[in-house]
């Protein structure tokens, strides 16, 4: 709406700029200057640019096979598009093969011989375990010459690389309506969902399956994925490239990111997915995305393909509300009380400070989040939006015939209603239980003794063979990460948090404590019990948590004397309760909340992506600026302007000194600048890191890295007039490669050769 009225005076700003604006100096070397570009640009030979300048993206993380819908076919031809929208139907051909997994980000194969281009952020962990004292990877970056001197990035990485995805809606939830308790209906949707997982992976070692649920619960389908865990670090820029202006500009633009790093998936020379070791090969993917040395201009059509974490696009107002009058309020002020605490430890002694630094980074990144989110929805008319959406869907159920869909909707509704109810003692007891590593490893360790006694069938998810392996490399992950002073001081919060509620809503508190329950509770006993536990523990020892997770018994476990493990014990059963009421709650839900998103559906026409859930989404838009008068754009000349010499605006000297000569060759677009950053208004989410911008021919132009603040509360409602997300410029990843650090080798193996 807003941007169609904008129309006219963007068409006007834009053909005059010509170029990709944002300039800094221009000098005489520079060539094709400011306003040396007097013929029209692409206008006069693009007949769609101006339908891609006035397009106003209405948002949709959506399932490759959602692309067959005619309004992408429609929308593809307005804009332009050279492919049409049903070759990204098929997630297993190209582009879209070419697309992987991480833990937590997205990624993308660039070559024949498995290199994945991801982000900068990303790769953090794989730089801290390849650091030594003398050698800081983390600040200075990793470029490894030759494939032998590339190493692993770690036990825990993971690159997935897709398979087959398979409908299994009527398996999973088919007849669930027949079985009257909910406990028994959430129990047998779990056991047909392992069952599925079981069949799937059945003498198929490196393969890994689960069943991702869409829609509330309306689609369920199997995901087979390649799990290749031989991952190796293979070049990595310096951090103040990385992450170039840091925390001050993170979620901000404008934007000078290198945010781009590589690394190589290896198997077994027999091709099957291997830990680590010398006879591994390079992983030859199916498919691999061309990397353009073109880059994209303003306007021009893009889109993301990778994996958004999660979304609540499909709430009911009457959660969003909540969120934003409850959740999101307490939610921000419990973060930041955790963000002081990494902040008063950034000068502890020893490896203290730099876990509080880690810490610090990812308190400060979510709470900046949380609280865009909280401010979008309660700035514009987001909610008023969705309030409106919501009605629609009420009284499209209320329609007759269609009594089935009013009841569900009404029963939804009251759940939701109870849940808002004890909302927060859940939370606080989530906290409570969730915040110490130490105490959620000894809960973790009661379940596996109690869960190995059982048929491997008959366990709970997440507790089978198939899950040993993942929870030892999370063990040897802790072990690294963990540390006494924070773990204490993060639990002790949760406690004390707690002590606020009444003592009826929190009856495990002193349970947790080992005192009776009428007992006086308040921070000195809390401490007092702390220091005594962290005194006493041994469960920070990797060696001994490996053995109870492999060997543990609930007898043994009950007999251990470790003050966590004996915290465990006596908060199980009112533990195991609570899970049993949240299962009631699920078993409840699974009729009901898919009538939600189902009648959502229907109000939109058939058009509904359904909410993120970390699997594969394709999202298309255009290259755009807040307003027409910008650039979406930044250059190299800006970092020249931006440089304090220290931290985070500390470039590297040598890029200083190439962006001073401007040396930027072929790199630099039509103004002779060197563009680094971009900005576009696709819709993405946290997981979408990595993820490869691609232009309108498949070919990769960017990476995304990072969302505006002004737009994160379309993880909620989306607004295209108001969503910018920021990407890093093909051309400067190349250009860092080529100028900046040596990296033909890699430029090459991407089918470019370095020009400069
Ligand atoms: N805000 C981005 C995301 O949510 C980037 C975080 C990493 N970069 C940083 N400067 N903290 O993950
Ligand atoms: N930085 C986020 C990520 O790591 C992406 C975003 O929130 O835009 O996935």
């Amino acid at each position: 709406m807003k941007l169609d009225a904008m129309l006219p005076g963007l068409l006007v700003v834009v053909a005059c700029g010509g170029g990709q604006g944002a300039r800094g100096p221009v000098t005489a070397a520079a060539g094709a200057g400011a306003g040396v570009i007097a013929e029209p640009p692409a206008a006069a030979v693009d007949p769609h640019l101006e339908a891609r300048r006035a397009y106003a993206n209405p948002g949709g993380m959506w399932m490759p096979q959602q692309m067959t819908l005619p309004g992408h076919a429609e929308a593809f031809r307005k804009l332009g598009v050279q492919i049409d929208p049903k070759t990204l139907a098929d997630p297993l051909a190209a582009p879209l093969g070419a697309i992987v997994r991480l833990r937590g980000c997205s990624a993308s194969f660039v070559s024949p011989d498995g290199l994945v281009v991801t982000n900068h952020h990303c790769v953090q962990r794989a730089l801290q375990l390849n650091s030594k004292p003398d050698q800081n990877l983390v600040e200075h970056g990793f470029l490894a010459k030759t494939r032998a001197d590339e190493p692993s990035a770690g036990p825990a990485e993971r690159v997935y690389v897709a398979q087959a995805f398979t409908d299994v809606t009527s398996a999973v939830t088919g007849g669930l309506a027949d079985i009257a308790d909910p406990v028994a209906r959430k129990d047998e949707v779990d056991r047909r969902i392992k069952q599925q997982v079981a069949a799937c992976e059945k003498d198929r070692p490196g393969i890994r399956c689960n069943v991702a649920g869409y829609l509330r619960g309306g689609l369920f389908v199997l995901i087979e994925e390649l799990e290749i865990r031989d991952v190796r670090l293979v070049y990595v820029p310096a951090r103040s490239v990385g992450n170039y202006g840091g925390e001050v500009d993170n979620w901000r633009w404008p934007r000078h990111t290198g945010d781009f790093a590589f690394f190589r998936a290896y198997v077994a020379p027999d091709g099957k997915p291997a830990d680590h070791a010398a006879e591994n090969v390079p992983y030859r993917p199916r498919h691999h995305l061309k990397v353009s040395d073109q880059g994209v201009h303003p306007s021009d059509f893009v889109m993301i393909a990778g994996f958004p974490g999660r979304t609540t696009r499909t709430k009911t107002a009457l959660e969003v509300q909540h969120d934003v009058e409850w959740f999101y309020p307490y939610f921000i002020d419990h973060a930041k009380q955790q963000y002081a605490i990494a902040e008063a430890h950034l000068k502890s002694p020893g490896e203290t400070a730099i876990k509080a630094g880690v810490l610090k980074q990812s308190f400060q990144n979510r709470l900046e989040k949380v609280s865009g989110v909280l401010k979008g929805l309660t700035t514009g008319d987001l909610l008023a939006r969705k309030a409106r959406l919501d009605q629609q869907v009420v009284a499209w159920a209320a329609a007759p015939g269609r009594d089935g869909h009013k009841a569900a909707i009404a029963r939804l509704e009251q759940l939701i209603l109870d849940e808002q109810r004890t909302a927060r003692a859940d939370f606080d007891r989530q906290m409570a239980f969730g915040e110490s590593q130490l105490l959620s490893s000894a809960i973790q360790l009661t379940r596996w003794a109690e869960e190995r006694a059982k048929p491997d069938a008959e366990r709970k998810a997440g507790y089978q063979e198939r899950d040993l392996a993942p929870a030892i490399a999370s063990h040897k992950q802790l072990t690294k990460q963990y540390d006494a002073t924070l773990d204490r001081a993060l639990f002790r919060l949760a406690l004390v948090r707690a002590l606020a509620l009444p003592p009826e809503q929190r009856p495990w508190l002193p349970l947790l404590l080992g005192v009776k329950a009428t007992a006086k509770l308040d921070e000195q006993l809390i401490d007092r019990t702390l220091d005594g536990w962290y005194r006493a523990t041994r469960l920070a020892d990797e060696a001994l948590r490996l053995e109870l997770l492999q060997k543990g018994t609930s007898k043994s476990v009950a007999a251990s004397r470790d003050p966590f493990l004996r915290a465990a014990q006596r908060v199980w059963k009112l533990y195991k309760a609570e899970e049993r009421r949240a299962d009631t709650r699920a078993g409840e839900l699974i009729l009901v909340a898919p009538v939600y998103a189902d009648a959502m559906r229907e109000v939109l026409g058939g058009l509904l992506a359904p909410d993120a859930n970390s699997t594969l989404r394709i999202t298309y838009g255009t290259v755009k600026a807040f307003t027409p008068a910008e650039a979406p754009f930044t250059t190299g000349a800006q970092i020249l302007e931006k440089d304090t010499g220290s931290e985070p605006f500390d470039a590297p000297a040598a890029l200083l000194a190439a962006i001073r000569a401007r040396q930027f060759g072929s790199y630099a677009n039509a103004d002779g600048e060197l563009p680094v950053n971009f900005l576009s208004d696709l819709d993405t989410t946290g997981g979408n890191s990595g993820s490869a911008v691609l232009d309108g021919r498949g070919q990769l132009v960017g990476l995304n890295f990072d969302s505006t603040i002004q737009g994160v509360a379309s993880d909620v409602v989306f607004d295209g007039s108001i969503v910018r997300k920021i990407h890093v410029d093909v051309r400067y990843m190349l250009w860092v490669m080529d100028k900046v650090d040596g990296a033909d080798h890699l430029i090459e193996e991407m089918g470019l050769r370095p020009r400069l």
